[in-house]
């Protein structure tokens, strides 16, 4: 049986990870997979997390299965952390949410939902998206298409052509929408444009299903979701995937939840028991460290106040580092202006060099990024900023 198959290519995100380790060039710089770095190049366990792992180690009492939902503290602080606490829609009866393996596990249970709904319904993605987002519409056998998004040519958002796109659509129409910090380009739909996009959601009647992988990674916990938040406020459907890898550092937890928003509390507990359905016969029920740790942090005033404090830094950090790199390219009189970058927010930016560019940088420098020249922010560092910039620019200018 195994005989019949041909091996696939490396992942195009898990595989720079691989090549990088094989590297053993000391100068080698991985700006790859979306991961947290300090200015050591370390990932570590932030301290308002590895309080509450504490917390549950000394605790927790069996490791008898947790209720295939999810625990409940964990999903009523991540329902109120995306949507916020006094929101009308909590008390509504109309949400519901079920704990899934990390924003990859979240996003499967959605599009199985959406297949189970409606197996006619298309998907729309952001033209680019991040690549899983295809892999899995097509792994759930939904059909899908791209949405104009991002203008490579003047690192900028295509606004207008995105809202006429948007205005074609109808009820079969799923819109995968980032809800911030938007993954490959950091480039996000603007406050002003979410309005717009809901009131055609309304009018038209497709369904909105947000990614949200970076809240506290844009600007704040708050402002990130602003725009989300008066989408989902209009829409008498919608569908949520919430990762809890970067904002809580949690990533080998595999952390996240599906929040589905459904027109009445009864469609609300019948599009529930399909979610769990469904998880059931993929997995049964999630693992449980990653809820319960997020559980007991939310739960708890002193712990939340410190988490808040070590994302806002994340943040800044961030922040400063596109300002670094900016600054570091320009002082090397590069052609080209990179002040689209400070523009944009999250872990991501698209340097905007070619495929044979960026295997350029690769061979001859050791430096990793995706071959669409997305490079994760947190992966500079003081130390390899300019590395990375004479990389670059000896490229432009070849
Ligand atoms: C990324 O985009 O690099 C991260 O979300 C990690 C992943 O799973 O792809």
């Amino acid at each position: 049986m195994f005989q019949q198959l041909t091996a696939l290519p490396a992942d195009p995100l898990l595989g720079i990870a691989v090549a990088y380790r094989q590297d053993d060039n000391p100068k080698k710089v991985d700006l790859g997979v979306g991961v947290y770095k300090t200015e050591e190049g370390n990932t570590p366990i932030l301290t308002s997390v590895k309080k509450s792992l504490q917390i549950l180690l000394d605790s927790e009492e069996s490791k008898s299965y947790i209720q295939a939902r999810g625990n409940q503290a964990f999903l009523d602080g991540m329902e109120k952390l995306v949507l916020g606490a006094d929101n009308p829609l909590l008390s509504s009866n109309r949400v519901e949410s079920v704990q899934a393996p990390g924003g990859t596990g979240s996003l499967k249970l959605g599009f199985e939902l959406i297949k189970r709904g409606n197996p006619n319904a298309k998907i729309w993605v952001s033209g680019p998206t991040w690549a899983n987002h295809n892999a899995l519409i097509k792994s759930t056998g939904l059909a899908s298409e791209e949405y104009p998004y991002y203008d490579k040519v003047n690192n900028q958002l295509r606004a207008d052509e995105m809202l006429e796109a948007f205005a074609k659509l109808g009820k079969d129409d799923v819109v995968l929408l980032h809800g911030c910090c938007h993954n490959p380009t950091g480039e996000d739909i603007p406050a002003d444009l979410w309005p717009k996009i809901a009131d055609l959601a309304v009018e038209n009647g497709f369904t909105p299903f947000i990614d949200i992988a970076y809240q506290g990674f844009g600007t704040d916990l708050e402002t990130d979701v602003q725009g989300v938040r008066h989408l989902l406020s209009k829409v008498p459907e919608a569908l949520i995937a919430t990762s809890c890898s970067k904002n809580f550092g949690l990533y080998r937890e595999r952390t996240g939840l599906i929040t589905t928003i459904s027109e009445s509390p009864v469609a609300a507990g019948i599009a529930l028991t399909h979610v769990l359905n469904i998880a059931r016969e993929i997995y049964s029920m999630p693992p449980s460290y990653g809820g319960a740790t997020v559980g007991i942090l939310l739960g708890d005033e002193a712990l939340t106040t410190e988490w808040k404090t070590e994302l806002a830094e994340m943040c800044a950090r961030m922040r400063s580092l596109r300002a670094l790199l900016v600054d570091k390219l320009h002082a090397r009189d590069v052609d080209q202006s990179f002040d689209f970058i400070n523009r944009q927010n999250g872990m991501f930016t698209f340097l905007g060099i070619t495929p044979e560019q960026v295997q350029a940088i690769r061979d001859e420098y050791s430096i990793y990024m995706a071959g669409s020249s997305r490079i994760n922010i947190a992966g500079i560092s003081n130390s390899n900023v300019d590395y990375i910039a004479d990389a670059v620019a000896a490229v432009l200018k070849k």
